[in-house]
């Protein structure tokens, strides 16, 4: 059985802390409301010359250590980021060069808080092909900077960071097993960033109306979230005849302790086979899960033979999980 193996993990968050205390100071919020409501009591935020590719390429680095695999043995790069560092070129192209991964066809997914798993997906099915034996998965974000810190329902969720995995092509049990993707452009509207675009190119009355920065309607998204989240954790098990009790840890995308907390309670799962590190990043979209997967790794959470789940839901809607067998 050919499968995409994750041999090497690696995160990298800027050094700078927001905290819930300083947030106070910005917006009409307390750090009660913000911790009650989604967990966070700090988030991470870049400095002046940080940027998704340079947070990336750290990570990057990290996992290539892990691995013990080289840049230039690398045949394939694919970043999911919605804050890449310009319209064009890819963050792909930017980390391809910055490693020096002179071989590797590197490009960008755009999913949303789902980036990761989506080109997950797509790496997994490219290597199954046959075509390319090592790869690197990225979730990067800056989301700090589309953030509106004059929005309180939305500037105490995001912050910044990144993760990546190393993939390569194997044989066995070991490896990615399945992978479940959902789209729904029809709720476009409920996550999205109006302006800079093509539709609102910037102008001045664009920046003055702040088009430019993330909207959200947090309210309906979260009831959407933990229905599409637990359904589709709930389908890829049962595609695959895997009871809830065999999960060794569930890695959610970390928007909401009360969903994660919702999605759990659905699957039975004890406290201990879910993976939560929201207080001290909130929301870090696709960046989310790979910066999780690599502290869970490194804190040996998880082991050879583990059976791992990522389940993730963002703009788009887009929403999916992954199933692996560690
Ligand atoms: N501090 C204090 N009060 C606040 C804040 C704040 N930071 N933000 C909102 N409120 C107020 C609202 O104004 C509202 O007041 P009102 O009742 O007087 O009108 C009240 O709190 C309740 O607001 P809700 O929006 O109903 O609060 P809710 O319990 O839904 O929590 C939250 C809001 C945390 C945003 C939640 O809805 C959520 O997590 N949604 C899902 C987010 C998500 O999953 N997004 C998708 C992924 S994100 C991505 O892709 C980048």
């Amino acid at each position: 059985m050919i499968r995409t193996r994750i041999v090497g993990t690696g995160s990298y968050v800027p050094e700078k802390v927001l905290t819930n205390q300083e947030l106070e100071k910005i917006v009409d919020t307390s750090d009660e409301w913000i911790t009650t409501r989604t967990g966070i009591k700090e988030r991470r935020i870049t400095s002046n010359g940080e940027t998704s590719s340079t947070l990336a390429t750290n990570a990057a680095q990290r996992a290539l250590d892990m691995a013990g695999i080289s840049p230039q043995e690398l045949d394939l790069i694919v970043v999911g980021t919605v804050t890449p560092d310009m319209f064009f070129p890819s963050v792909g192209c930017l980390v391809q060069d910055k490693l020096g991964a002179r071989k590797a066809v590197a490009f960008d997914v755009s999913a949303g808080c789902t980036g990761f798993i989506y080109a997950l997906s797509v790496v997994d099915s490219l290597i199954k092909v046959g075509n390319y034996q090592k790869a690197l998965v990225i979730g990067t974000e800056n989301l700090s900077k589309i953030t509106d810190y004059q929005d309180r329902a939305t500037c105490v969720l995001l912050g910044d960071g990144s993760g990546a995995v190393v993939l390569v092509r194997g044989e066995g049990e070991r490896g990615i097993i399945s992978t479940n993707l959902y789209s729904d452009g029809s709720y476009a509207n409920l996550l999205y960033q109006p302006g800079g675009g093509s539709a609102i190119p910037p102008t001045p009355e664009s920046l003055a109306q702040r088009l430019h920065y993330l909207k959200m309607d947090g309210n309906r998204l979260f009831k959407i979230a933990v229905k599409s989240l637990g359904d589709t954790v709930i389908e890829i098990l049962e595609r695959n005849n895997i009871k809830e009790s065999e999960i060794d840890l569930l890695i959610p995308h970390q928007a909401n302790l009360r969903i994660i907390q919702a999605i759990a309670k659905r699957l039975n799962l004890p406290e201990e086979k879910v993976f939560i590190n929201i207080q001290k990043y909130g929301n870090t979209s696709s960046a989310s899960i790979p910066i999780a997967l690599d502290e869970a790794h490194r804190e040996g959470r998880i082991r050879e033979g583990s059976l791992v789940l990522f389940n993730a839901f963002g703009a788009g809607l887009t929403w999916g999980a992954v199933l692996v067998r560690w």
